[in-house]
């Protein structure tokens, strides 16, 4: 399968550091935050990658291409490891780039990559959101879509004052993780909200979808969304949801960027040791239940 990751937005809530750098090249720890996205589509044996950028994005692409100055000057020294990982990343995949040349909606968005798609089915990865989950949470998706033959969106329960902020499904439980979808709303206010069950930001979908795009009318703030797409799409196929585990990072949230940096750093062998007596200092106490990390206030 291949991948389409859109990387075209702004990054508004988090000006100004974002004035003239793209968010999804954001360090968390010390990689940018679309390198955990490209490696979750490569864990998930995904190897042909399209990524969404428009203007001020070029720093993505150059993350990604060689850089025959420094990997020589790292190769002559002592910093050998270094070398290592910095060639490693220009062959995670083969990685293409299309841009978005109007910001008019994730459904516009998306419509970009149709003649990259071709007549397959695809992922879509939305490259501002990062999950920290041992297994990808792509893989368990394509493994839904293989064996149910039908299109996939991953979901995840949120707090019913949150569903103003994302997609949210109205669905009926098939069992433990999945979901046979019936509509779609995006951003919803609480009292029209069919349900708490959130888009996660994580699709697998078949080329119909571009038609439906073609289709789809402005909707929420006048641009054109997937998820209203999504309603049309459900019109030609069976759609899932598949209600996806793992701690999941809007990487364009301030909060949730802050988080990110904490929690992986707290998984990290190099670091954990450190933040945890920083944290202690802090009065805080780092959490580790059922392998997620969280940090939590002290009573
Ligand atoms: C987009 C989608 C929304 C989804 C969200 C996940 O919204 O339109 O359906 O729930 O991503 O992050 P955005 O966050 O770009 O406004």
């Amino acid at each position: 399968m291949k991948a389409v990751i859109p990387a075209a937005g702004y990054g508004t809530r988090l000006l100004p550091a974002t004035k003239s750098q793209p968010k999804e090249m954001l360090p968390v720890v010390d990689k940018p935050a679309i390198q955990y996205v490209i490696e979750e589509a490569v864990a998930s044996g995904i190897n042909d990658i399209l990524v969404i950028t428009g203007r001020g994005k070029r720093a993505i692409e150059d993350h990604f291409d060689r850089s025959f100055e420094l990997e020589s000057s790292l190769k002559d020294s002592e910093k050998h490891d270094y070398f290592e990982q910095i060639r490693s990343i220009a062959d995670l995949a083969d990685i293409h780039y299309i841009r978005q040349k109007e910001l008019n909606g994730l459904g516009h968005a998306i419509y970009t990559a149709k003649k990259y798609v071709g007549s397959e089915p695809f992922v879509i990865l939305l490259g501002d959101i990062i999950v920290n989950n041992g297994n990808p949470c792509t893989k368990s998706l394509i493994d839904l879509f293989n064996s149910n033959k039908a299109p996939v969106v991953g979901v995840e329960r949120v707090s019913m004052e949150k569903v103003d902020r994302y997609g949210i499904v109205d669905a009926k439980k098939i069992n433990e993780t999945t979901y046979k979808i019936k509509g779609l709303i995006e951003k919803p206010s609480p009292n029209e909200s069919p349900s708490n069950l959130a888009i996660f930001g994580r699709y697998v979908l078949t080329p119909d979808i571009f038609d439906c795009i073609e289709h789809t009318t402005p909707g929420k703030n006048g641009e054109i969304q997937l998820t209203d797409a999504l309603n049309l799409y459900l019109k030609k196929t069976d759609l899932y949801a598949y209600e996806v585990s793992g701690d999941r990072y809007d990487i364009g949230s301030k909060i949730d960027w802050l988080k990110a940096n904490i929690e992986i750093a707290l998984k990290r062998e190099d670091l954990a040791e450190e933040l945890r007596q920083y944290l202690a200092l802090l009065n805080l106490e780092p959490k580790v239940i059922n392998d997620k990390v969280t940090v939590k206030e002290q009573k």
